[in-house]
Parts: C-alpha cells; sequence; structure tokens
C-alpha cells in the first residue's frame, strides 16, 4: 500500500519554528516526499487552497491560529487531507481534542526523525483504504447505474441518467455532454446544473476542449488553467476544478463529457477520471447502440424503397406480358384494360374498400395472362375450336395460377385469374366450384370478362350491342353469374349511363 516509490506524496507542515520547519523539510525530501512549509496557519490556508496536499503536518501551539483551529477551518472547507499534530507541550488531553475533531495523529515533541516517519506511513496506508473504499462506493454507484441504463429503451432517458449521476458522485456543479457533429444524432448537447442558477453564468469553450481532448484523451485543470476551456459571463464566479473525458467506443470518439467544480472542496483527481471515464463509455455505448439502430432503420428503409421500386418494375414487367397476349389481334386489343375497368367498377359498387378495388383492378389486367404459351392463330381462329384445342384453351387459368405462384406480391391475385372461369352453377372450369366457393374475384371478374367479349367484335362474330349483353348477363344470373355480381354491375353501368 504504502509506496513512496509509486506516489510522491505532498506534504504541509506549518510550524512557528523555523528549525523545525527545515529538520522536517530537508529529512522528509529525503525520504521522497514533496513536502512545503509555512509559519502560521493562515499562511497554511492559503497553501491549501491553491494546491492540493496528501497530508498536513501542523503545530499545536502558533500565534494567531492554533493547530486544533486550523483543522476545524480544513474541516469546514471540506478539504481532502490527513492531519498530524505535533505539539511540546503533549497531554493525553491535547491530544485528544485534536484527535477529535479529526486529526489521525499526533506526535510529541522533541521527536525522533523515525516516529515521524512511522506515523506517516501509518496515514498514507490509511488513505489508501480509504480510496478503496470508495472506489468500492463507486464501482457499486456504477454498477446501479448500468442497471438502470439497461432497462432504458430511449436515448435521452440513458443520456439523463448518466448525467445526473455523474453530476451527484463527483459531487460536481455541472456536468455536460456533448457528441461531434458527424455523429448521426444531431445537435447532442445535454447539460445539468446543480444549482439552477449557474445556467447561462458560462459556456464551454466547445473548440478548445476539443483539440486538447484530441491530444490526451482527458482534462484535468484547476484554477486560472481552467479559463482557457470557459468562458464565465459572471464575473464573480470562479470555477476551481474542471475535468472532460472523451466518449470513445470501438476506436471511434462520439463525443466528450464535461465536469465543472465551482465549490472550493471539489477538486477533480484520478478517482474522478476514471468514474466519468467510464460513465463516458457507458454513454458512448449507448450513444452507438442507437446510432446502429438508426443506421439499421435507415438501411431497412433504403432496402424497402429498394423493393417497391422491383415491385414496381416487376408489376410492369407481368402488365407488359399481359398486354402482349393482346397486342397482335385487333379482336382482344385493350380487352384487358376493360375487364380490369369493369371489375373495378362492380368493386366500387360494393364498397369492397380501396385496396379490393386496386387487387381487382390488377387481377383483371392479368386474368388472361396464363395464354401467354397459346399461339394467337389457334386463339382467335375463325370457328369452333376442336378437342384439343378446347383442352389447351381451358388450361389457361391454371397456367395464370402457375405463373403468379412465384411471386409472393402478386399471390393475392391468383383466386381472380385461377377462377374467372368458373360458372355460379357448378359447370365451369378448371375446379367445377359453385356459388360462394368461387372466391369473390373469380366471381366479379367472369362478369366483366363475359360482358367485354360480348360487346367486343371477335374473329368469328360481331360485337353484340350492350342492351342485347346485359340482357344476357340477367338471363345467366344465378346459372352462369353470381347474381349480386350482376346487380352490381347493372348498377355501375347504370349509373355511369345517367352521368
Ligand atoms: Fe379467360
Amino acid at each position: 500500500m504504502y509506496d513512496p516509490d509509486r506516489k510522491n506524496f505532498t506534504i504541509l507542515v506549518v510550524d512557528d519554528e523555523m528549525v523545525i520547519r527545515d529538520v522536517l523539510e530537508d529529512f522528509l525530501s529525503s525520504e521522497g516526499f514533496n513536502v512545503v512549509t509555512v509559519s502560521n496557519g493562515q499562511l497554511a490556508l492559503e497553501e491549501l487552497e491553491e494546491e492540493h496536499y496528501d497530508a498536513l503536518l501542523s503545530d499545536l501551539m502558533m500565534p494567531t491560529m492554533t493547530g486544533i483551529e486550523l483543522i476545524e477551518e480544513v474541516n469546514r472547507r471540506g478539504y481532502e487531507i490527513v492531519t498530524i499534530i505535533m505539539t511540546g507541550y503533549g497531554t493525553i488531553e491535547t491530544a485528544v481534542q485534536a484527535m477529535k475533531i479529526g486529526a489521525f495523529d499526533y506526535i510529541l515533541k522533541p521527536f525522533k526523525m523515525e516516529e515521524v516517519l512511522q506515523v506517516l506511513k501509518r496515514c498514507f496506508e490509511r488513505q489508501a483504504l480509504q480510496q478503496e473504499n470508495i472506489n468500492l462506493k463507486e464501482t457499486l454507484n456504477i454498477y446501479k447505474i448500468s442497471e438502470t441504463i439497461a432497462s432504458s429503451r430511449n436515448v435521452h432517458e440513458i443520456l439523463s441518467e448518466i448525467l445526473q449521476a455523474s453530476l451527484d458522485e463527483m459531487d460536481a456543479d455541472y456536468i455536460a455532454l456533448q457528441t461531434f457533429e458527424e455523429f448521426s444524432i444531431p445537435d447532442l448537447f445535454e447539460e445539468r446544473f446543480k444549482l439552477e442558477s449557474l445556467r447561462g453564468a458560462f459556456s464551454l469553450n466547445l473548440p478548445e476542449m476539443r483539440a486538447a481532448l484530441a491530444s490526451s484523451g482527458s482534462i484535468i485543470a484547476e484554477g486560472l488553467e481552467i479559463n482557457k476551456y470557459i468562458t464565465l459571463t459572471q464575473a464573480e464566479l470562479v470555477p476551481v476544478s474542471l475535468m472532460a473525458t472523451t466518449l470513445r467506443v470501438s476506436n471511434i470518439t462520439l463525443g466528450f463529457l464535461t465536469a465543472l467544480s465551482f465549490s472550493k472542496k471539489t477538486h477533480f483527481r484520478e478517482g474522478h477520471r476514471k468514474f466519468l471515464s467510464i460513465l463516458g463509455t457507458k454513454a458512448a455505448s449507448s450513444l452507438e447502440n442507437f446510432r446502429l439502430i438508426d443506421e439499421l432503420k435507415e438501411a431497412n428503409r433504403e432496402l424497402t424503397e429498394a423493393n417497391q421500386a422491383i415491385q414496381e418494375n416487376f408489376r410492369q414487367t407481368i402488365l407488359g406480358f399481359a398486354r402482349a397476349i393482346e397486342q397482335n389481334d385487333p379482336y382482344t386489343r385493350g380487352h384487358s384494360d376493360r375487364v380490369a375497368q369493369y371489375s373495378r367498377m362492380i368493386a366500387e359498387n360494393l364498397d369492397l374498400g380501396d385496396q379490393f378495388v386496386e387487387d381487382i383492378t390488377f387481377a383483371g389486367q392479368l386474368h388472361d395472362i396464363g395464354k401467354i404459351g397459346i399461339s394467337p392463330q389457334k386463339l382467335n381462329k375463325a370457328g369452333k375450336l376442336n378437342a384439343p384445342e378446347i383442352r389447351m384453351f381451358r388450361r389457361h387459368p391454371e397456367m395464370g395460377k402457375r405463373i403468379l405462384e412465384p411471386i409472393p406480391f402478386m399471390r393475392h391475385l391468383i383466386p381472380g385469374v385461377y377462377c374467372h372461369h368458373e360458372k355460379y352453377d357448378g359447370t365451369g372450369y378448371p375446379q367445377g366450384l359453385k356459388e360462394e366457393e368461387i372466391p369473390l374475384m373469380g366471381r366479379i371478374i367472369a362478369v366483366a370478362d363475359t360482358y367485354d367479349a360480348m360487346t367486343s367484335d371477335r374473329s368469328y362474330r360481331k360485337a353484340l350491342s350492350f342492351d342485347v349483353a346485359l340482357d344476357e348477363l340477367k338471363r345467366n344470373s344465378g346459372t352462369q353469374f353470381d347474381p349480386d355480381m350482376v346487380v352490381a354491375f347493372l348498377g355501375a353501368i347504370g349509373k355511369r349511363k345517367s352521368l
């Protein structure tokens, strides 16, 4: 624990006798300590205000301020220092009094140098133990904070937790978290004040801090040195201690965490730096996680867009095939588009919803896609088809189904393509379904398809008039067609005519 080679302990010696001061300075310096001597309590307090000391070795009886008064003042100011009293008038009473108010030990004058060394060794050993206790306490707090972070879902909640914990644990007056502009959460700057009155009283010189952090990874500044990093707007405010540490994860510096103290009792030290650094790492990994999630969301969005573009492209390609089938045949040109239009009218008349209307329109356009393998000459030959030709022709719903099956985003259109030649009385093909067994899309397209076929010229006959075609639909309602679909189509046509 006590190891003068590892750390240069600093000792402030206060004694009004110059001989004592000189002897102690010479001896303790030769033992590896850093020693500063002053002649009275007031000077000791001034020295403590400027510098941090590990131990205070003070005479008890001095003019202007006694050793007891000095210890009381040191206690009041909250300096982290171990005090040892030296007295030439040592009695048990004065020793007890000194110990009662917090002195670590006392030394009776005249003393042997070896005794002083023993007391100091014990003193620093105790300090090391105290430091370990502080570390344990901090570890526990970090653990608690980690628990809270683990259960948080929101990046602001996590950062808020980290900032508040830093403020409390470091006994700081101000904590700020700044991320760099290239970081994907834009303009992230969060701050916490111990006292609301400090808000607006100063600002951080962020570029200056960033430059210093880039070279060292952390900043510990005291007194006037702090002025480099902050700009005060309230002149009476005196900064005491400043500490900053970078937020790093996987070798990327995301930003930094800054702690500032205006209180004389809070000087940031190595222990604080470790604490801030651990919290900084926590903050950095939270930010990084959220950044990755954001990137993932962005990638996903791009993928969805690309997917939509591919789907649209594919849709157009399939539609192109459907149109190509009709292209070389004057009799069927435009048939699919008209079937789509009539199917849409029926679906709208039945209030089947926007999505269904879109789907039935597309299914109408594709309903004969299965004819892609049949030669145009055979499709539209004049006169009757022979038996093998009929068999081949009747395979087109099945072919259409097989064309659409491998395409996930078109699968829901299959009922319209596969079932548009089913008849309501069960005499249709390919499955011979009847009534409600026939999917709605099939029942709708059956009406639309037949109506357009009747009202278009074909190679084997002339177009029927609209009225005759409508009469034909009515006549076959309940046998070939679903009566509800016929009524809906007549209604839709009626509306259109009345416009
Ligand atoms: Fe067909």
